[in-house]
């Protein structure tokens, strides 16, 4: 069975983009690949500085994965900072990466554009990712369209590795990147993404719900006039309901009297119904808090025994002795 190996960072609420550019397929995906799916707890310290806040939405992260359908009996769930053997591959990666490859990051020339002061770690981000991917022999990568460029990264890290050294030890990773689907837009029409405070968050009381969903913009067509069927409402409403009612919802738009209240209520009632289940599997999960650290401490460890075979043979192709362990 071919592998898939993703990671998310734990540094917000996970919203509606996060979900349909990169959790659903992990999760739709559980039969067809062998799946290693980790919080990329390592990565969110080049943003995160509140060791509280990095707890609590570790936590948060597990329970969505979790409650989403991720199935640990399917597959491996894991933090990524149980496993360093991603930080110690990630040196031996840095060491054949050139630095100009890093600073052509896109992620990270944004930041910079938009006046972040970048510390080191956010500069040799997509090393420590490529480590992730690496380290298990990764075949497929699910992602955002937003990550292509750190999979090419990663990539262009193991051809560099393998032609230093004459090896063929590092697999090429696919990125499997959903096309049709690529940026799910925020309440401002822009990318949905928790740095533009425009997300919907599946898992917010239902209060809370509402008021994101009723904060989606609009023109100010009148009521009666007929008014653009692609708009962000109905461009959102398509992710959860069937063909044939999201052109119902195109149609009351073209035909006029079809208000944009009327619309985000029906869309507050889609988002509410696709994720019933999983809403009610994540109350029941906050009140079992040993059962999430046992998945975990499982996948950890499972992870690790993988992890610790490459870094072990990365460590002889590069000539580290290493002679204390492993042996
Ligand atoms: P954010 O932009 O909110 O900070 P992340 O960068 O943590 O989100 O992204 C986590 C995953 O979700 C990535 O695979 C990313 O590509 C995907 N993703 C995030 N926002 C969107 C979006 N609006 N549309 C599609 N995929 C998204
Ligand atoms: N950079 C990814 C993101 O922001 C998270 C990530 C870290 C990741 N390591 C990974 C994704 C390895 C896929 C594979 O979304």
């Amino acid at each position: 069975m071919k592998r898939s190996l993703s990671g998310i960072q734990p540094s917000g609420t996970l919203h509606l983009g996060n979900y349909f550019g990169a959790m659903k397929q992990f999760i739709e995906n559980q039969d067809k690949y062998e799946g290693f799916y980790f919080v990329a707890d390592y990565h969110s310290l080049t943003s995160l500085t509140k060791p509280e806040v990095l707890r609590e939405s570790t936590r948060n992260i597990i329970l969505d994965y979790l409650a989403l359908g991720l199935d640990p009996e399917k597959c491996t769930l894991f933090l990524q900072s149980d496993v360093p053997e991603h930080v110690e591959l990630s040196w031996l990666l840095a060491n054949v990466t050139p630095v100009g490859l890093m600073e052509r990051g896109h992620s990270y020339k944004d930041k910079i554009a938009k006046g972040i002061f970048p510390n080191t770690g956010l500069l040799t981000y997509p090393i420590l990712m490529a480590a992730d991917i690496l380290i298990y022999d990764s075949d497929v990568v699910p992602v955002g369209k937003d990550q292509k460029q750190h999979l090419e990264m990663a990539r262009d890290i193991a051809m560099k590795f393998n032609q230093q050294y004459g090896v063929d030890f590092f697999k090429l990773p696919e990125p499997l990147i959903m096309e049709n689907l690529a940026v799910v837009p925020g309440t401002d029409g822009q990318k949905m993404s928790k740095s533009y405070g425009n997300t919907i968050n599946m898992f917010a009381p239902k209060n809370v719900l509402k008021k994101q969903v009723m904060s989606i913009v609009t023109d100010s067509t009148e009521l009666e006039a007929p008014k653009n069927p692609d708009n962000n409402i109905s461009q959102l409403y398509k992710l959860f309901v069937s063909e044939e009612k999201y052109q119902e919802m195109r149609n009351k738009f073209m035909a006029g009297g079809y208000g944009y209240g009327h619309a985000k209520k029906e869309l507050l009632e889609a988002i509410l119904e696709y994720f019933k289940e999983a809403r009610e599997r994540r109350e029941e999960l906050m009140k079992n808090p040993e059962y999430v650290d046992e998945v975990l401490r499982k996948g950890a460890l499972k992870a690790r025994e993988i992890a610790r075979k490459k870094i072990t043979k990365a460590k002889e192709i590069v000539g580290l002795m290493g002679n204390a362990y492993n042996k």
